[in-house]
């Protein structure tokens, strides 16, 4: 999982809402959530209004029937030592293959540090050699990898199972810090250690291992499968997902796929009983870098004018952040369904009584007045929803001036926005330009809007301008939202999480909750937007317990168990998805 492509902060923005949402999630809510374990059913469409809504409706647990037996076979299977250990291995094995990848990688074939992605290659073709021998693989642009195991029944659309083959560098100026090195694939005994062991070569070799286990197991599918894994998530996307979104459209169209599972965040575990959490996402935020660049005449600085490049600079990022964009809390939007889901499970005190009939009325689209209401209370009691729903800007680079004798001849600051699920990166520059714009008049500076014409042209002479730009050539839209309400898809990822985890040895759950997630983050999914309309971002593990440290810094390692928890997830995911007949 990448955080922002091209110029990654060194926060990791998506752990820090996961904290934030687990703070909430974790408190001390064991006994309020019990009270509404009875109230979970199925099937209730939202969109209307009363007392008898369901906030945040729940799938039921759905078990393969056809592949009942085969289900339990291969529980049976997954947890005896031997497939633990051989899992174990195959997962420290290609941690070992240090698949970095950089942004400044060129193209494949013109930079000789793509050659690792070779090894990585002959890897899993010895690793695992019945599923090259049963399944039709494709390399598209050398490395990217599609795999594709043909299903008898044509008329069921294939399932689409993503990964990334690669993982982000290792810092070696810190690289002891590490407790086992950073490439050395050890298990501890209860630990694999090492980058890449959570992002992303456990979601890739957790796959793998499903489709062998599954073909050793003799198991023929009705529903075509497809695996695709490309290989430069992390720095761009651009070579891998980029390239295989192309080939994955052109050969089995636009929309061919009935789900799309990709790296995502996992659930809130609690192991020693009480409620879990599971959070696939649904949607991505979008992403900008703008540039505002003020030129000015330079000078000696004895004599100079009453504003330089560098306060006229300040004073538009003092207009930017007293103008931040307006939180918009709307009904088919991520945040007001996890919002019913906040307000229907958190613990008591956490929110004001009111806010469960306030979401209900809110449902209603005559109601705006209780959207509202609702809205302005969530937002101050949860600050993260108030993130969520809007675009958000951060003023992160300033860079002006070269001596202290000489007016600066140029100013430039860099802020990034991640743009809100009902708004577009347009709505980004519009706003900028609207607060820019009476400044450039006011200081006879000519304004360029992102290139997109003149802006402004003063009678008189311009003194300079101020250039709007988009910073690094990078800009994302936010993602098209899967729905999640009335739709079979979500309702079978949700329905296969929840029976994964109640039949888990792992766990007491008394209960799972499956409540969507909006992205902060970018993952490769950003390139498959035309594949399928049900593209969710799920990883089967927990946020804590089954990660050591922080993926993208020291100490990556993930629990031997919680990988086999994923082969169990995956297991189920395929045979259910195997047996789900779509009304068309
Ligand atoms: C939500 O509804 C509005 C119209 O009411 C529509 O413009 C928008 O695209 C919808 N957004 C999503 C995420 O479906
Ligand atoms: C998705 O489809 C649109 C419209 O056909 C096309 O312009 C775009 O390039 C496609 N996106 C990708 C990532 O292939
Ligand atoms: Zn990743």
């Amino acid at each position: 999982m990448t955080y922002s492509s091209r110029y990654p902060p060194p926060f990791p923005l998506l752990c820090a809402a996961l904290l934030i949402l687990g703070g909430w999630i974790q408190s001390d809510m064991i006994l309020n959530i019990l009270k509404h374990i009875g109230q979970i059913t199925t099937g209730v469409s939202l969109g209307t209004s009363g007392p008898d809504v369901i906030l945040c409706p729940q799938a039921d647990p759905i078990i393969p029937i056809l592949h009942a037996e085969l289900s339990k076979q291969m529980d049976l299977i997954y947890s005896s030592q031997a497939f633990k250990h051989a899992s174990y291995k195959l997962l420290s094995g290609s941690v070992r293959i240090p698949t970095e990848s950089y942004d400044d990688l060129l193209p494949v074939g013109q930079d000789e540090r793509w050659n690792i992605f070779t090894t990585f290659r002959a890897y899993l073709q010895d690793s695992f050699p019945l599923v090259y021998s049963s399944l039709e693989i494709t390399s598209v642009n050398t490395h990217g990898l599609v795999f594709h195991w043909q299903g008898s029944d044509g008329s069921l659309k294939p399932l689409l199972l993503t990964a990334h083959q690669d993982v982000i560098p290792v810092d070696w100026s810190n690289a002891d810090q590490w407790v086992h090195p950073p490439y050395s694939g050890d298990y501890d005994g209860t630990w694999i250690w090492g980058r890449g062991s959570v992002d992303d070569k456990a979601d890739l070799i957790a796959r793998l291992i499903t489709v062998d286990s599954l073909l050793k197991a003799g198991f023929q599918p009705r529903r075509t499968l497809v695996l695709a894994f490309g290989f430069d998530e992390e720095a761009s996307g651009v070579e891998g997902a980029g390239k295989l979104a192309v080939y994955l459209e052109e050969k089995y169209g636009r929309n061919a796929f009935a789900m799309l599972l990709d790296e995502g965040e996992g659930y809130n575990e609690n192991v020693k009983g009480g409620m879990i959490f599971a959070l696939p996402g649904v949607s991505e935020k979008g992403y900008l870098d703008a540039s505002i660049q003020v030129v000015t005449p330079g000078g000696h600085s004895s004599v100079p004018p009453h504003h330089t490049s560098i306060g006229i600079l300040s004073e538009i990022i003092v207009a930017l952040e007293a103008t931040s964009h307006i939180p918009r809390l709307t009904r088919n939007g991520t945040a007001f369904y996890v919002a019913q889901c906040a307000v229907e499970y958190s613990p008591q005190g956490r929110l004001p009584p009111i806010m469960k009939d306030l979401a209900r009325r809110a449902m209603n689209p005559d109601d705006e007045a209780a959207l509202e209401k609702f809205a302005s209370i969530l937002f101050k009691a949860i600050p993260l929803f108030d993130v969520l729903s809007r675009t958000t800007q951060a003023v992160d680079m300033i860079n002006g001036g070269v001596k202290s004798n000489a007016l600066p001849e140029r100013a430039e600051a860099i802020i990034n926005h991640r743009v809100a699920e009902y708004s577009s990166t347009t709505d980004v520059k519009n706003h900028i330009r609207d607060l820019v714009l009476p400044l450039g008049i006011k200081h006879n500076l000519f304004v360029d809007d992102f290139g997109r014409g003149d802006s402004m042209r003063s009678d008189v002479q311009e003194l300079g301008k101020i250039i709007l730009s988009i910073a690094f050539g990078h800009t994302l839209e936010p993602s098209p939202v899967t729905p999640v309400t009335n739709n079979d898809m979500y309702n079978l990822l949700s329905g296969t999480i929840k029976a994964t985890l109640q039949t888990s040895s792992r766990y007491q759950a008394d209960g799972v909750v499956v409540m969507p997630s909006l992205g902060l983050g970018n993952t490769d999914t950003h390139f498959y937007w035309n594949l399928s309309n049900n593209i969710f971002r799920y990883s089967h593990r927990g946020d804590r317990d089954d990660i050591y440290g922080d993926i993208h810094t020291v100490n990556e390692a993930i629990r031997g168990e919680a990988f086999i928890e994923e082969i169990r997830f995956l297991t189920r995911l395929v045979l259910n998805m195997d047996e789900f007949q779509e009304t068309e």
